[in-house]
Order: C-alpha cells, then sequence, then structure tokens
C-alpha cells in the first residue's frame, strides 16, 4: 500500500492528536494578518522563509518571533479558531493543544483573559466534532520561578480545562531538579505532568523527566534510540513518546541525535519504537511553521515501513494515552475500532 493509500484511509478514522503546540499552528497568511493588526508588514512568503529555520536555535528564534504577533485575546481567539477547523476537517475528534503560557506571562499579557478567548474557541469547537482540553507549558530558559508561575496558573485554570503541565523551550537550559517544585505544585493541584525530554538532549533527559518531573509522557523522547535499556523501561513502563517525525527533521533534532548523515526522515527511529513495544502519539508539533498535518504524519510512518494494520495500531495509541477519564477514553476507543472494523483494517 502506498504512502498516499494509508493517507486515505487515516483521513477516514477518528484521530487524536496529542503534542501540538497553538502557536506553532499560525499559517503564514494569518501571521501576516495579525502582523499588519499590530503595525507591521509582513508577507505569508516572508512568514514561510521565517518558518523554515536552519537548526534548533534558529526555530526557537522563529517561534518566539511568530508568538510577538499574539497580543490580545481576539488575536489567541483567531488562531484557535483556524487550529481547530483544521484539526476538525481531518477528523481530529480530541486534541490536547499545549500553550506557551509562559511566554504570554513574559510578555505581561492578561493571561485570564487570553485563556477565556481561547476556552471559547473550545466550546466552539464542540458543534465540528472536536473536544479540546489544554496543557500550559513553560519555556526551560525561562527558569524555575517562571515554571512555578506556569504551574500556578496551570493550578487555576484547571477548572477550565487544563488538564496537564509541561515544560518545553530548550531542552539544555536548565536541570530537570529546578523545574521539580512547579510539577509538584502541578500535581498536587490535580495535573498530569508531560515534558519536551531527548529532543535534542541526551537518553538521560528522558529518565530525569520521567524519575525527577514524574512525566507520564515524554515529548519527542527520540533520544531513547541511543539507549536500548532505556527503551525497554519505557515499553515495560508504559510511558508514551510523543513522535513528531516532520518536526525531529525540520529543527535538527534528527541530525543532532543521530548525526549529519541522519538528516533524512527515513532515519526516524518511530518505526524501531513501534516494533519494540514502546507506545507512541503521532503527532505534529507546530505543523503550520513544519508545513505538516496530522494525516501526512501517518503516510510518513507508513513510509517508514509500518503497514495499514500497524498504522491503525499506532493511531489507537493516541486515544490510550489521552489525558482523559477512563470511561471517556474507553469511548473514543469503541468508536475507534468500529471505524477500523468497517474500514477491514484490524
Ligand atoms: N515549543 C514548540 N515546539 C517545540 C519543540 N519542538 N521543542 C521545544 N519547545 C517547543
Ligand atoms: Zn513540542
Amino acid at each position: 500500500m502506498t504512502a498516499s493509500d494509508i493517507a486515505a484511509i487515516v483521513a477516514q478514522l477518528p484521530k487524536a492528536e496529542l503534542h501540538l503546540h497553538l502557536e506553532g499552528s499560525i499559517a503564514p497568511e494569518t501571521a501576516a494578518q495579525l502582523a499588519r493588526r499590530h503595525g507591521a508588514e509582513i508577507t505569508p512568503a516572508e512568514v514561510a522563509h521565517r518558518y523554515r529555520s536552519p537548526d534548533f536555535p534558529g526555530f526557537l528564534d522563529a517561534y518566539k518571533w511568530v508568538t510577538s504577533f499574539l497580543r490580545q485575546p481576539q488575536d489567541y481567539a483567531l488562531i484557535a479558531d483556524e487550529l481547530f477547523a483544521r484539526l476538525a476537517a481531518q477528523d481530529v475528534v480530541y486534541a490536547e493543544i499545549t500553550i506557551s503560557a509562559s511566554v504570554m506571562l513574559r510578555r505581561n499579557q492578561d493571561l485570564a483573559a487570553n485563556f477565556a478567548a481561547l476556552a471559547e474557541a473550545a466550546e466552539r469547537s464542540k458543534s465540528r466534532g472536536l473536544r479540546v482540553q489544554w496543557i500550559f507549558d513553560t519555556a526551560r530558559q525561562f527558569g524555575p520561578e517562571m515554571a512555578m508561575e506556569t504551574a500556578r496558573w496551570a493550578a487555576r485554570l484547571a477548572p477550565r480545562g487544563v488538564v496537564a503541565f509541561g515544560v518545553g523551550g530548550d531542552e539544555l537550559a536548565l536541570p530537570a531538579a529546578e523545574l521539580r517544585p512547579a510539577y509538584d505544585l502541578a500535581r498536587e493541584a490535580g495535573l498530569r505532568a508531560v515534558a519536551h525530554a531527548g529532543e535534542i538532549g541526551p537518553p538521560q533527559a528522558i529518565r530525569e523527566a520521567i524519575e525527577i518531573l514524574g512525566a507520564e509522557r515524554i515529548g519527542h523522547g527520540i533520544a531513547a534510540a541511543l539507549d536500548p535499556a532505556l527503551m525497554e523501561r519505557l515499553a515495560s513502563d508504559g510511558v508514551t513518546l510523543e513522535i513528531c517525525p516532520t518536526s525531529n527533521l525540520r529543527t535538527g533534532a534528527l541530525a543532532r541525535q543521530f548525526g549529519a548523515e541522519s538528516a533524512s526522515l527515513d532515519r526516524h527511529p518511530l518505526k524501531s519504537f513501534f516494533d519494540r513495544g514502546l507506545r507512541v502519539a503521532l503527532s505534529t508539533d507546530d505543523p503550520a511553521m513544519f508545513e505538516t498535518d496530522l494525516i501526512a504524519e501517518y503516510a510518513l510512518a507508513a513510509r517508514l515501513g509500518l503497514d495499514a494494520p500497524e498504522i491503525a495500531r499506532l493511531a489507537e495509541m493516541s486515544f490510550h494515552a489521552a489525558l482523559l477519564p477512563e470511561p471517556d477514553c474507553q469511548s473514543y476507543l469503541a468508536r475507534f475500532r468500529k471505524r477500523t472494523s468497517e474500514l477491514g483494517l484490524l
């Protein structure tokens, strides 16, 4: 079966996406529109050019640059409505959306007002058949105090759909131990824990995210491919890796982890993780910046060697790893299985 056959099948499945940054989903046209709203003239082509960064620091710069055009609740409402429309059009029925909450705080924005606009957008998306929950992310390079402040906000907004606290940004900027108090605060407030780790950092960063921060899901974690004992442990402990192949190529993470000659998607460890029984949740990370979408990532998984039933199992894993109450999780799984059996996939 070709990758495009797989894409056609995956398009017909109800899907979940778990690792998706709101601010990385701003289409070039929308970024240009937001820039104009705030007095800057930039063409969509210029935005697309900025999005094509040569390496990881370049990617973080581009991310910081595009978020500079998000200044008020209407800006957030616009990008959320657009993202949710695109997700619904792909039959994504459940999404956990990461918000760079620490960026809002660092820019002295009214986080409560921004989040209210986002929560309203999530409410509107229900009519399209999409359920959204939120993850508040702190940028590692902003330090432990900002992490605490972000965790406090996440706890405060838990009643409105924030389900987890996480860390992203420059993975090498701060040791995990410095983030521990923020994760403890979040956990005591009933939030779940996720963390970017082993994206550009070493396998040890994944161990620390689990042992020190209590992360139940790891953003990327591709460094695990360098450490067979760690892969075994991830498989036996049932830790999910949120795998975003195009992101790893475009940020330079693949080349950084596995050598410059690995700067090709064909070297991505997704299939190796899958074959070893690791839990994997396929995602896009920053779809507009990387010019991808969830269906395209499944087509890539097929290119990496997963056959149609394996692709279906992969898609099912995202529902298993969702931060949902058990009955809700089961009801999505039942719906998913019904569709896969109608399509003759499982
Ligand atoms: N923020 C948005 N995307 C990210 C990534 N891939 N790694 C770290 N922080 C991020
Ligand atoms: Zn990410």
